[in-house]
């Protein structure tokens, strides 16, 4: 029995040297220790030994046993180390290798524009007001002095959505919510941003574009004047495109406003000698303006007696494509990643 017990021992640690895995490992385990393994075998031997020899054998079974599982324990631990530094090898980080690129957004050039607007606007004491792109006939043309087959209603190719509902085609709508609105008859100082719709699609127009419109009125005793308007006007051109230009106010004709004017800058690319952006003129168009009419001060609840003031409307994304040099209002629509990286960071 000693004998068979001293093979034994001799034969696992042999096995235990030419294991290389954990799952054989084991195996070995489960065959000598195991419920049906060797060594329990031999232990149910004992019942045919003497009572004398019994306790002699047994300790040496246990102490055998004791053996075998320490040096197991001792395989097992020098394997999963060896399994350890195989995986740290095969899994080695390369530290030199480019990490992918985390890439961040920009903000739109409209959007940018339109926030330096209202920042401007806002520090002169403006309030930012807001209208429903959808809108109806009555606040985008009746209401400012436009009644129904009036022709200057052919300036601006509209999207009718019923007779009575159209998409704005002017942010001046906003001036007759304004007014409506305003019951106590405070001073209006308002400016509104917003989407504008009008049927037409080429390199300086698209279907869908924005507009800003301001809105002054107060009474007539502080006598907002053509020279605030001015003043005003020549404020916001040089905050969006420099100092060193003038401004030019041509006569010309809205229904909602008495005098108009069309609004003219000085051409920032050539300075005024005339140049291909505008058309050897010298001078580039930029803002609609005028002192807000009487029959719009009437319907929309001021009486033209007692009140007074100025209105002014301009597309911001020829304001964005002056102000950032780009040469087709496609470019602000089709969302080319290419272009709006370009913004990142600018002012
Ligand atoms: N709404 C006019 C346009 O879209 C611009 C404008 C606004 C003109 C306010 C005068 C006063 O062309």
């Amino acid at each position: 029995m000693k004998e068979k017990l001293e093979k034994m021992k001799e034969q696992v640690k042999q096995k235990v040297e030419e294991i290389k895995d954990l799952q054989a490992l084991n195996d070995l385990r489960v065959k000598i220790l195991g419920k049906k393994g060797e060594l329990t075998e031999i232990l149910r031997g004992m019942k045919d030994l003497s009572p004398e020899e019994r306790p002699v054998v047994g300790n040496l079974v246990n102490r055998v046993r004791d053996e075998l599982e320490v040096l197991l324990e001792q395989a097992e631990k020098e394997l999963q180390q060896k399994e350890l530094e195989r995986k740290l090898n095969e899994e080695k980080i390369d530290i030199t290798l480019p990490s992918s690129k985390i890439i961040r957004g920009s903000k739109h050039p409209i959007n940018r524009t339109i926030e330096q607007i209202q920042d401007l606007f806002v520090s002169m004491g403006y309030d930012v007001v807001d209208g429903p792109e959808l809108e109806t006939d009555e606040f985008c043309f009746e209401r400012l002095n436009l009644p129904k087959g009036h022709p200057a209603r052919d300036m601006q190719d509209s999207f009718y959505i019923t007779p009575e509902y159209l998409l704005r085609t002017q942010t001046s709508s906003v001036q007759a919510r304004t007014m409506l609105a305003n019951t106590e008859k405070t001073p209006i100082r308002m400016i509104c941003t917003g989407k504008t719709y009008r049927r037409e699609d080429d390199a300086t127009h698209s279907h869908q574009f924005n507009q800003v419109e301001g809105l002054v009125i107060d009474k007539k005793e502080r006598n907002v004047s053509l020279a605030d308007l001015k003043g005003t006007l020549e404020v916001f051109v040089k905050e969006m495109l420099g100092d060193n230009l003038s401004l030019r106010f041509r006569p010309s004709y809205f229904p909602f406003t008495e005098p108009s004017y069309e609004v003219d800058v000085t051409c920032f690319k050539c300075g005024g000698k005339g140049c291909s952006l505008c058309k050897q003129t010298g001078w580039i168009e930029i803002l609609g303006a005028g002192m807000v009419h009487p029959n719009v001060l009437e319907m929309n609840g001021y009486d033209p007696k007692q009140y007074g003031g100025f209105a002014f409307g301009t597309g911001i994304d020829r304001l964005a494509m002056f102000k950032y040099g780009i040469t087709d209002m496609r470019y602000l629509y089709t969302n080319d990643v290419r272009f709006l990286k370009q913004f990142d960071r600018m002012d």
